[in-house]
């Protein structure tokens, strides 16, 4: 195996004036003016239905920017046999040629050809601002191309003990999975998509890729990138459906070899319940990887900097609307700081600019669609009415021409209200102030109150206190940040997932997860 090594892409400025400007600007023109046709794609081939379905700008709802068309079960079936048919052919094909592959579409997305274009699907279709995009659509997307093939690589390596290799010569090889794997992508990164249908693929896997309704044309970009870099028909088979017809479709077949999932808890629970009723006619059992929910906590000591705190916990609950996995939701603030945090909190919330996502002071767009706008605004009324909780900035929304909520902040008085427990996807902040002398009795509030641990953060200037906090709220996050926003993962860096109803922490962007999508075979040769 040639010997590389894989550095995170960086993240461009887009100056006025600049060529990446220039280049995105043009992109968003010709995006927006046209209605692009996504087709199913299975086994390479292309297919429409008569369940036609168009993906608007959340941000301008009136505006469609692609239609698609959602399978039939039989169509879902078609794309399982052609997974099925690919994957041993494909298992077959080298990992060095694999992983030329994914470093030469990891390439290509970094281009002045194709970044522009998964911008500019991503700002549109998703009303992500331009700085979101990029560190979704480009740098994160690039990479998980990247870095998965530099883990393959790494993985392939392991060999084990040969005592007396003249006598007995053991090694050891990965397979991909045989079957096919079912990926279900969610809207709020472009790139879980890519990472949930290719890193599979790249293991030696064959796909069923279900993009979100609302990110289908970004995820199609990848489909199209991926394809031209040259991974084979059938590899990865594009099929938006209706969730509950594709996981049935899927759970039902008995070629199911896993499910690279992320979404809702429910959901998730559904499949795992499904694959449980089924397990008696699968060839293999399913491995199930799921990120789900979360409830994601900013916890502030009485020793924490009072700007840091502010800055990182405004960016952490607004930047996208509150809509990353990784977003805070609540957050504990001591009674001694509590004057001076919150004039920090709504003096920097007041700057904020909610608009378009292509107007390029836009700190915030639009929620993804009506049934976000409904479930965030329900809880903005639950807060103007609960005698718990009191708003204390924003509040505000409309869904006349887009999907727009104002930056949100409460303070409950009970720390188990349902504002500070549920999980809200959304502009919301809850925040529970409480006395300095029930720190302890907090530190156990926030294990204890939510079913997640996906992300969480800890803000102190108290060295002594970081340390007991990392120990003490250990089962509380899979990634865990200590004066720092709860949100930004980098791949490579900080590989991303929690445990408990957040999901199986396989942590996308480490070294374990291409692995999920790998078996090994153990070989012991004797002469
Ligand atoms: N990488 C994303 C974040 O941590 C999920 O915000």
């Amino acid at each position: 195996m040639d010997e590389f090594t894989v550095k995170n892409e960086t993240i461009l400025g887009y100056m006025p004036g600049s060529r990446e400007r220039k280049d995105l600007e043009a992109a968003l023109k010709k995006v927006e003016s046209t209605c692009e046709d996504v087709p199913i794609v299975i086994g390479g081939k292309e297919f429409r239905t008569e369940d036609v379905r168009y993906q608007v700008m959340p941000h301008n709802h009136k505006k469609k920017i692609a239609k698609f068309y959602y399978a039939t079960p039989d169509l879902i079936g078609k794309a399982i046999d052609a997974a099925v048919a690919a994957q041993k052919e494909w298992d077959a094909v080298p990992l060095k040629e694999r992983i030329a592959m994914w470093l030469r579409a990891a390439d290509m997305m970094s281009s002045s050809q194709w970044r522009p274009v998964l911008n500019a699907t991503t700002m549109l279709g998703q009303s992500k601002t331009m700085i979101q995009a990029e560190i979704d659509s480009a740098a994160e997307l690039i990479d998980f191309m990247r870095f998965n093939a530099f883990f393959a690589k790494e993985a392939s390596k392991y060999q084990p003990v040969s005592e007396n290799p003249a006598v007995t010569l053991n090694s050891h090889r990965y397979r991909g999975l045989d079957g096919f794997v079912a990926s279900i992508s969610p809207f709020n990164f472009t790139a879980i998509g890519g990472n949930l249908a290719y890193a599979p693929a790249l293991m030696g896997c064959a796909t069923v890729w279900k993009p979100s309704d609302t990110a289908v044309l970004s995820n199609y970009t990848i489909y199209k990138i991926m394809t031209a870099a040259g991974v084979p028909p059938g590899v990865v088979n594009f099929v938006p459906a209706d969730g509950p017809v594709f996981g049935k479709a899927i759970t039902d077949s008995p070629h199911l070899s896993g499910i690279n999932f992320t979404g809702s808890v429910p959901t998730f629970n559904w499949l795992w319940s499904a694959v449980g009723k089924n397990i008696g006619r699968y060839v293999n059992f399913p491995r199930l990887i799921g990120e789900c929910g979360g409830k994601n906590y900013h916890f502030v000591h009485p020793s924490a900097d009072v700007k840091t705190t502010v800055v990182s916990t405004i960016r952490s609950s607004f930047e996208y609307c509150g809509q990353k996995c990784s977003a805070c939701s609540r957050m504990y603030v001591p009674k001694s700081l509590w004057q001076q945090i919150k004039c920090g909190l709504l003096d920097t919330r007041d700057e904020l600019k909610v608009g378009d996502a292509t107007e390029h002071d836009s700190f915030m767009s639009a929620v993804i669609d009506d049934k976000a706008f409904k479930r965030i605004t329900g809880y903005i009324e639950h807060a103007k009415s609960s005698p718990n909780v009191e708003l204390i900035a924003g509040g505000g929304y409309t869904d006349e021409c887009g999907y727009f909520v104002e930056p949100t902040i409460v303070e409950s008085k009970d720390p188990r209200d349902k504002i500070m427990t549920e999980e809200i996807f959304g502009p919301v902040l809850a925040i529970y102030v409480y006395d300095d002398a029930d720190i302890e009795k907090v530190l156990d509030l926030v294990g204890s109150s939510t079913p997640y641990a996906l992300t969480g953060a800890v803000f102190a200037q108290d060295r002594e206190f970081l340390k007991y906090a990392a120990e003490r709220l250990k089962m509380t996050a899979g990634n865990f940040y200590l004066n720092d926003k709860s949100t930004g993962s980098v791949v490579g860096q900080q590989p991303f997932g929690g445990s408990r109803m957040s999901g199986t922490n396989d942590k996308a962007g480490g070294p374990h997860y291409v692995l999920r999508w790998a078996t090994p075979q153990s070989v012991k040769e004797t002469f």
